[in-house]
């Protein structure tokens, strides 16, 4: 038997199973095919082909202006790379909010376009038919609480969420709303890690945290964060597990030194 035959791919039943026997939930970003296949490999379970793109790879100051179009792009470059984790996909902003058809046809283009397994989408009650349009045609939803980038010009800063009992008891029904309505997971992002905790024990289905504290049942990061590419961003719940920008610099000065100084190419490295 081949080693990619017996891979258990990774479903949203598998991340319920993992949260009624205690098992953490591993989640990272990714948006291209190398970098997808390389945390595959490493044995992540789900993979976010998240619209921090607008972020990390198009350079843009908020998520506001990544498209559809560039997200199907990212996703089917991701999809093509993975075999074992579970592929989630964010629907951009202006793709769901207000209109729940709107949203369904953009979840459609995302299912068939990219063959990722779900999709994610930020909001509670105010999305909430755009959130049950989706689910009714067999699409599942991950839902997002807490800071909602996509809303970043209504709050005017991406400080903690719901600090305020009113804010955190709006949470929480959301997120019953969101788990009522049948989603198979919720991000909760940046709020207080005794609420985070509270919403996780509530709820059946897996809570995913970033700067949301260990009550969670998983932890989402981006990997450009973790792997210390983008060293502009450096917030409390952000842990870097290597210093690539370093690594990275080192190895293009390096590189830029060999050819002009006529070390690279040498002898053994030509035909
Ligand atoms: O777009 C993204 O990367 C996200 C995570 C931060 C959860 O939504």
């Amino acid at each position: 038997m081949s080693v990619e035959s017996t891979v258990r791919p990774v479903t949203t039943l598998r991340l319920t199973e993992m949260k009624q026997r205690g098992e953490k939930i591993a989640m990272l970003t990714s948006y291209d095919f190398s970098m997808a296949k390389i945390v595959d490999n490493a044995g992540i379970d789900v993979i976010l082909v998240g619209d921090s793109a607008a972020n990390v790879m198009a350079g843009y100051e908020s998520t506001l202006p990544i498209t559809l179009d560039a997200m199907i792009y990212h996703a089917r470059s991701v999809v093509r790379a993975v075999k074992r984790a579970l592929v989630v996909v964010d629907l951009p902003f202006g793709t769901y909010q207000g209109n729940s058809k709107t949203a369904l046809d953009s979840a459609i283009r995302i299912m068939k376009e990219t063959e990722a397994d779900a999709i994610k989408m930020e909001g509670g009650e105010e999305i909430l038919e755009s959130v049950q349009r989706i689910l009714s045609a067999g699409i599942p939803v991950m839902g997002h609480l807490g800071l909602t980038p996509q809303s970043i010009h209504k709050f005017g800063t991406y400080s903690v969420r719901a600090k305020e009992e009113a804010e955190a008891e709006k949470l929480v029904r959301d997120a019953h709303l969101l788990e009522e309505a049948g989603c198979f997971a919720v991000v909760l992002e940046k709020i207080p890690a005794a609420l985070a905790t509270r919403v996780s024990q509530e709820l059946t289905i897996p809570t995913i945290g970033i700067g949301a504290g260990a009550g969670c049942d998983g932890q989402v990061l981006v990997i450009h964060d973790m792997l210390g590419i983008n060293k502009g961003f450096s917030p409390r719940f952000l842990r870097r597990y290597a210093d690539l920008h370093t690594v990275m610099t080192d190895a293009v000065s390096q590189y830029v030194e060999d050819v002009k100084s006529l070390d690279f190419p040498n002898e053994k490295e030509q035909y």
